[in-house]
């Protein structure tokens, strides 16, 4: 019998603490070997010229998400049916595949009025028939008594950590007393609670007046939420989980004001964690102002996500904050809304006459790593290192799945991307292999490229051929972890919300 399942040959190591020319024996799904020179084995990768990456780990994507009306404004398209969002989890395990990602978190949605438990076994089925690793963010978006303190410990016994909150969206936004009873929840439970920070009201006032002013077309999204409105959202949502000594992870950072909010707590010692994606590095708002006849004229919905991409200078210090650590994981925030496609997606049916209408979010899950390689290592803004901290070991740490997954070690599991640091590749939507009818990246020219990508020691894609069986990717399930532990460090010396046993 062969010592090994597999062996990757002749690679170059990136292990987000430097680099260096290794063999990698694999059995049983992990890495058991990892020498310069491993003999033997009952198959091999050969990975000459290459560099070895950990398989990326994309923490935030809403993949196969039943929801009412998708994610839009208070007063838009009036809901009349549930949606899912196009992307099922067979056809993003593809995408992640093809992009070089191996584990995936996503969302078990709550509906207001409901609570969280009849939304999970319909969400675990789903994402049982995909072949990417993936554990659950739990949205709380109607933080009721019953919910925090019946339903709540009972996914975190399944192995659920992470409570994910909207500050805006209609109808999924929290008040400030139930986002603060969240907090309590989360720190009762040992869960971080990851937030989507943006101002309900402030959204909700300007985008009135503009409509009220005729101004309905896509790129005034971008207008209806300028940066104070995520800065505002990013300073309570910290000032809150200080408050109650709960660690929050703040997501899609799209600015620098949102950014140094972050910086500041975290000087002041605060357990917030910041994450960018993509959108925030590669589109501007002005890509919401591209018209043509295609989509009636609603071409921009294509680029309209929440917080809206900004402006090429803000691309510059959202950068600049990446590379300082403020900003430490780059997600994706896929997500499957089609352009075209009849009672479905960005065009809300037809039905939409302003931005309000248009739901928000972008796919990105096979263009994260390419994106931010080409436009960080490539271009010399991040080291190589950083780069793979960014994309795979810092999501996994955080999320409590370190150090299983993000990393290359004995005993890991044998997730890894072979990446071409010097294939230059232009975007296409085929490229994606999702199953959504765009990409916002098209046409866009990277230099970096996965050419192969193994999951748990399967190779999953081989020059852009993906081939993994349904149903084969694993649930994650995550246990506490000293991560996301509370500071202890409450005012006055008061704990108002002592955890368990304290
Ligand atoms: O526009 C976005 N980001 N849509 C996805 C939902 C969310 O806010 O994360
Ligand atoms: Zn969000
Ligand atoms: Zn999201």
């Amino acid at each position: 019998m062969a010592d090994y399942d597999l062996v990757v040959r002749g690679g170059t190591v990136a292990s987000g603490l430097g680099t260096m020319r290794c063999d990698i024996g694999i059995n049983g799904g992990r890495i058991v070997a990892l020498a310069e020179s491993i003999k033997g084995g009952a198959a091999t990768l050969d990975a000459g010229g290459l560099l070895v990456l950990p398989g990326g780990v994309d923490t935030h994507c809403h993949i196969e998400e039943p929801s009412r009306g998708g994610y839009t404004s208070a007063g838009g398209a009036p809901v009349t049916e549930v949606t899912v969002q196009e992307e099922s989890f067979g056809s993003a395990s593809v995408s992640a595949f093809a992009g070089g990602t191996t584990s995936v978190v996503c969302f078990i949605p709550q509906w207001k009025g409901e609570g969280i438990l009849p939304r999970l076994a319909d969400y675990e089925a789903r994402a049982a028939k995909g072949m990417v690793d993936y554990s659950f963010h739990q949205v709380i978006s109607d933080a009721t008594e019953d919910v925090l303190e019946r339903e709540v410990p009972q996914i975190v016994a399944k192995g659920i950590r992470s409570l994910k909150v909207f500050l805006t969206y209609e109808p999924l936004h929290l008040s400030d007393e139930q986002y603060l009873k969240v907090l309590v929840t989360a720190r009762r439970h040992a869960c971080l609670v990851t937030v989507h920070c943006e101002n309900y009201a402030a959204i909700n006032w300007r985008t009135e007046a503009l409509l009220k002013a005729g101004l309905t077309a896509p790129k005034y999204h971008a207008w209806s939420r300028p940066p104070v409105v995520e800065r505002e959202a990013t300073h309570r949502a910290i000032a809150l989980a200080e408050l109650v000594d709960q660690p929050i992870q703040v997501f899609h950072v799209s600015c620098a004001e949102a950014a140094e909010e972050i910086a500041r707590a975290q000087y002041r010692g605060v357990k917030v964690w910041g994450e960018t994606c993509p959108q925030y590095l590669a589109l501007t708002a002005a890509d919401m102002d591209r018209t043509s006849d295609k989509n009636g004229g609603f071409e921009g919905a294509a680029y309209m996500c929440s917080p809206s991409p900004r402006t090429v200078e803000e691309q510059g210090r959202v950068w600049e904050m990446i590379r300082r650590g403020t900003l430490d994981v780059v997600s994706s925030d896929h997500c499957g809304f089609s352009m075209g496609r009849p009672g479905m997606g960005k065009q809300s049916g037809g039905t939409a006459v302003s931005f309000r209408d248009i739901p928000n979010g972008i796919p990105g899950l096979a263009a994260r790593l390419p994106i931010l390689f080409s436009e960080g290592v490539s271009k010399g803004r991040i080291s190589l290192d950083h780069f793979v901290r960014l994309t795979a070991t810092n999501p996994a740490r955080l999320m409590g799945l370190a150090p299983r997954k993000g990393a290359i070690a004995i005993g890991a599991d044998a997730d890894l991307a072979l990446w071409n640091p010097r294939k230059k590749v232009t975007i296409t939507n085929a490229l994606m292999q999702h199953a959504i009818d765009y990409t916002p990246y098209e046409g866009l020219e990277v230099t970096g490229w996965p050419v192969a990508t193994v999951r748990r020691g399967a190779v999953v894609m081989r020059d852009g051929v993906v081939q993994a069986e349904p149903g084969t990717g694993r649930f994650l399930a995550r246990g506490p972890y000293d991560f996301i532990a509370p500071r202890g460090v409450v005012a006055n010396g008061f704990d108002a919300a002592p955890p368990p046993g304290s």
